[in-house]
């Protein structure tokens, strides 16, 4: 019998492999094969379901790297018994960033400047060009009051805005938020009760000045409903990190020019995505030393 090994199912930071080199774990690269594996290290694009788990034959945890866990089967993981991890707090901070960055981005039209220079289209200062919305003392609607949701609150606050926290259990009922806010940000995790959270109803609910922002997860959205609230103007803006079909979008989405598109990097610095990595391979050598599971998802 070979000694514990662990399926890493795509390239992550050194740093990572390290923690699981020194721990004198075999590490096969690639792929979601986990019959004859101790551990599983998976990203969130890998569904990781029922059948697939029913094949780790000595699989004693899947360790997500990162804080979502939404592409893992939860359920059927406890049916059988496989601990799961994820990667929590690491990447409050750099995802707040980028929220706020698209948040700003998209209320000042920078990506639409950009072009607009690159194609020489900028012939010089003009008193109505590229006109954007004011963000200083606006309403930021924060939907998710976390460990996220309450860091973009803290920008915020330099902003000297007005915040409206909703949750599950405090903050102001969503359809008040939505009818309030100039900005609305999303900080909820993707479960059956938050998919398409924000639909049709909602997005009419919103201001027509209104800047909506995902971090999230795309689902969060409907996404075609959010095409027509941009094209017909229900909103005037969006910024999306975050797809309902990652990595396509939907029809139409693409040829906007009030939305401001990014790819799912929430916490792509340099720093959050190695410590990622390391958390990831700390829960698996726990896990197989036979510790406690630091990131544990219950
Ligand atoms: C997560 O960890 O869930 C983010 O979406 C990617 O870092």
């Amino acid at each position: 019998m070979s000694g514990p090994c662990v399926r890493v199912s795509a390239p992550i930071p050194e740093a990572g492999l390290r923690i699981l080199g020194r721990a004198g774990l075999e590490i096969r690269m690639g792929g979601l094969e986990v019959r004859g594996v101790d551990a599983l290290l998976c990203l969130l694009t890998d569904r990781v379901d029922a059948r697939l788990l029913e094949r780790g034959d000595r699989l004693k945890i899947v360790a997500n790297m990162a804080v979502g866990t939404d592409n893992i089967d939860l359920a059927a993981a406890r049916r059988l018994g496989i601990p799961v991890s994820n990667t929590p707090d690491v990447l409050t901070e750099a995802t707040a960033d980028l929220a706020f960055g698209l948040l700003l981005a998209a209320a000042r039209r920078l990506v639409w400047g950009d072009r607009l220079v690159r194609t020489g289209g900028f012939t010089g200062w003009a008193p109505m060009l590229g006109l954007g919305m004011d963000v200083v003392g606006r309403t930021l609607g924060i939907i998710g009051a976390g460990q996220i949701g309450r860091a973009v609150a803290a920008r915020a606050d330099g902003f000297r805005m007005e915040v409206l926290l909703t949750d599950k259990n405090a903050g102001v009922p969503l359809a008040e938020l939505l009818e309030r806010s100039d900005f609305v940000s999303l900080h909820v995790s993707l479960t059956p009760e938050t998919h398409h959270l924000i639909g049709e109803r909602e997005l009419r609910r919103m201001r027509p000045h209104a800047v909506l922002v995902n971090t999230a997860r795309g689902p969060i959205v409907d996404e075609c409903a959010l095409v027509r609230a941009l094209q017909e103007g229900w909103i005037a803006a969006a910024g999306l990190d975050v797809f309902e079909n990652e990595p396509e979008l939907a029809p139409g989405l693409a040829d906007l020019p009030n939305v401001v598109l990014a790819p799912h990097i929430g916490s792509a610095t340099v720093g959050t995505r190695n410590r990622m990595a390391e958390i990831a391979a700390q829960n698996v050598v726990a896990a197989l030393e036979g510790k406690p599971i630091p990131n544990l998802v219950r």
